[in-house]
């Protein structure tokens, strides 16, 4: 057995156990994410992630240096959670090599999705997964999309009872999906849903983030930044001066402080080519976060962007 812990792996132990709030203040203060719990679970997960779709597609031209030092970098928070997605083999087998490397393949915890429409096609998918990856079992399977949503649900339950799988959920990434995703949530209370949520997309606070928190759901959020169009919003505007109440730094933390201010949210999966970024989304989860008066004076403040 492994006996040596790293810095994630003994927070995590510790807030498990419920201690990590007795412990003295320098033991946890510092650049160490908080974590939170999956409903129902022992089991928590720091609240800033990756989504890995534009760093695993630039491997094409830059090779995989730039996806490790991201990885890396979220590590360094003490960060573990990856999203994922099928890619061509090809390069999901190049992104499998680094989640296997030594200093990942036991810090990491990975969310992958089905893609494809037809039972047996998603069952290809995720085995081709699994294989790239070696990871078995997945943490996170995640029907992308509410794609061929009543095909795939009992594969994942029946992966799920196999033992396969630790976690299974569906995903969303636009609003026009939210009516059946509420029907789905009600029915079947999945361990996990991942929806858009952001500062200037926010219409999951009307029902889904309630319902969530009232079945019992983790929620991972994507679009923290609607795929970078948030910065072109906001290029050009200086950040508030009262962001400093909720120890904001930059224009991605004001998003990010956000979405972590809401309690259902369980982590944000923010998507990044490059270290500095990640290091900048990784430090929204230190500090303070904006209460609902000042979530509604962001809002009001950003809407005319
Ligand atoms: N249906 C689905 O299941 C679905 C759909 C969409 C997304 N997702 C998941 O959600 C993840 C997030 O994707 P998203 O599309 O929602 O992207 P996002 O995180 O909202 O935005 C990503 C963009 O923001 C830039 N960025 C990131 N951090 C930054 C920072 N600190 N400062 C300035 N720019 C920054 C990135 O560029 P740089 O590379 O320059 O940092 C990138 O262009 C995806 O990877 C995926 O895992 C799932």
């Amino acid at each position: 057995m492994n006996t040596k812990f790293n810095r994630r792996e003994l927070l995590t132990a510790l807030s498990s156990l419920g201690v990590l709030g007795t412990l003295p203040a320098a033991v946890t203060a510092g650049d160490v994410l908080p974590q939170r719990a999956i409903p129902g679970r022992r089991e928590t997960l720091p609240i800033v992630g990756l989504g890995s779709t534009k760093p695993v597609r630039f491997i094409r031209e830059a090779g995989t240096a730039p996806v490790e030092s991201v990885i890396r970098k979220l590590i360094s928070y003490g960060g573990s959670v990856v999203d994922t997605s099928p890619r061509p083999a090809e390069l999901d087998a190049r992104f499998g090599q680094v989640l296997q490397q030594s200093e990942f393949r036991d810090a990491l915890f990975i969310a992958t999705k089905i893609t494809v429409f037809g039972k047996e096609q998603g069952i290809a998918q995720i085995e081709q997964t699994q294989r790239l990856f070696g990871r078995d079992p997945l943490d996170l399977l995640q029907i992308s999309s509410l794609t061929d949503l009543e095909t795939h649900w009992p594969t994942l339950r029946a992966w799920k009872e196999a033992g396969r799988v630790r976690y299974i959920g569906v995903t969303v990434a636009h609003e026009r999906f939210y009516q059946r995703l509420e029907a789905f949530m009600k029915r079947e209370a999945p361990d996990f849903v991942q929806l858009n949520y952001s500062v200037m997309e926010y219409s999951a606070e009307e029902r889904l983030l309630p319902l969530a928190a009232d079945l019992g759901i983790a929620i991972l959020v994507n679009g923290p930044f609607m795929n970078g169009e948030f910065f072109a919003h906001v290029g050009g505007h200086e950040l508030p001066d009262w962001s400093a109440e909720f120890d904001c730094e930059s224009w991605a933390q004001y998003s990010l402080k956000y979405i972590l201010a809401h309690p259902a949210v369980t982590c944000v999966l923010t998507e990044t080519t490059k270290a500095q970024h990640m290091e900048d989304n990784a430090r929204a989860g230190l500090g303070r976060l904006p209460d609902d008066a000042m979530k509604r004076r962001m809002r009001d403040y950003t809407s005319g962007f």
